[in-house]
């Protein structure tokens, strides 16, 4: 392709199946140079996070460097998600020990290291988990700001409301001081919210379809949808699991896929009731900065077909 785009990416994470499909869906792509993996404590403990991101780049023949970053939330107790996620984060697979090994260096330092020698707006973060690793590390070195080409996350809600309390998302909600952080940070950010990835749905002919690819790492991600989805699908009586992660990573190859809106969106941090909030100016109805691209509708078939296409290259190596 001649309009052929390459961004650099680093993807901080908490696997998590959807975070983990997000992760297959980026290494399979060529237009993304996956500089590193960070993890965060998020659906399940830090622990698990890592091993779990390094059984991702075991099963897709990754090399990509995988480092633990922040193991609680800046200043909340760490809410983990078990009842969704299973006690492993990504239930659905057989747990092994993974062959690729953890880096020494911490998250955090590896972000700030990694921005500070590169180009200015160069790098594009993926966060798919809490921000406490993005947060920590522009709160400790302010410098890597210039580097920030844009921020792509999941998080957060408007017309759908919360997904852990009635007013907060669950990425939100963990770490609201973090999140504070990197919304007020002057960045570009793009923000995949419940209300765009509560349309990208699992339904039975989509994961049929990727596990008739028949390759391990299409296998691995039908298997992990499949304990995944239970929860949403009895939840909300929807026919499949919303892929929330892997919207940022579809959103950085085929934006045209999407729809959005250039809002102000604000963290709530101080309320009991509505901590994690995001409350979106939708209306531009303050003065407040537009500072988030927020996405609101995708082409939800397209996007499955992108994933699928993705995952079959997998098959090609074998
Ligand atoms: C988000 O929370 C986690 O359970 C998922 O991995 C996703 O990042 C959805 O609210
Ligand atoms: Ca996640």
């Amino acid at each position: 392709r001649s309009d052929f785009v390459t961004h650099r990416i680093i993807i901080d994470c908490d696997p998590g199946q959807d975070d983990a499909v997000a992760l297959f869906l980026a290494f399979a792509s060529p237009e993304l140079d996956v500089l590193g993996i960070t993890t965060v404590g998020g659906n399940v403990p830090l622990e698990l996070t890592h091993r779990n991101a390094r059984m991702m780049c075991d099963i897709a023949g990754s090399d990509v460097p995988v480092h633990a970053g922040c193991d609680k939330p800046m200043r909340q107790p760490l809410r983990t998600a078990e009842y969704i996620h299973g006690e492993t984060g990504i239930n659905g697979i057989d747990v092994f020990d993974p062959v690729t090994p953890l880096q020494a260096q911490h998250g955090v330092d590896f972000i700030i290291e990694t921005l500070l020698a590169a180009d200015d707006d160069s790098i594009i973060l993926v966060p798919t988990g809490p921000l406490t690793n993005i947060g920590t590390a522009i709160d400790s070195e302010p410098a890597i700001l210039a580097k920030i080409e844009r921020i792509v996350l999941m998080g957060g809600a408007m017309r759908e409301g919360g997904n852990r309390t009635p007013s907060a998302e669950f990425n939100i909600l963990v770490d609201p001081e973090a999140a504070d952080i990197v919304f007020r940070c002057g960045r570009p950010i793009t923000q995949m919210g419940l209300d765009v990835t509560h349309q990208v749905l699992s339904t039975k002919e989509r994961v049929d379809r990727i596990r008739a690819l028949g390759n391990p790492v299409a296998d691995a991600t039908a298997g992990m949808i499949g304990f995944f989805e239970r929860y949403d699908m009895s939840k909300y009586a929807a026919p499949g699991a919303p892929l929330h992660d892997p919207c940022t990573v579809a959103w950085l190859i085929r934006p045209e896929l999407f729809t959005g809106k250039d809002c102000n969106i604000a963290i709530e941090t101080q309320s009991e009731l509505t901590l994690g909030h995001t409350a979106v100016d939708f209306w531009h109805v303050t003065d407040r900065p537009r500072n988030v691209h927020w996405v609101y509708q995708v082409d939800s078939d397209g996007f499955y077909d992108l994933l699928t296409e993705r995952l079959a290259t997998y098959g090609d190596a074998a």
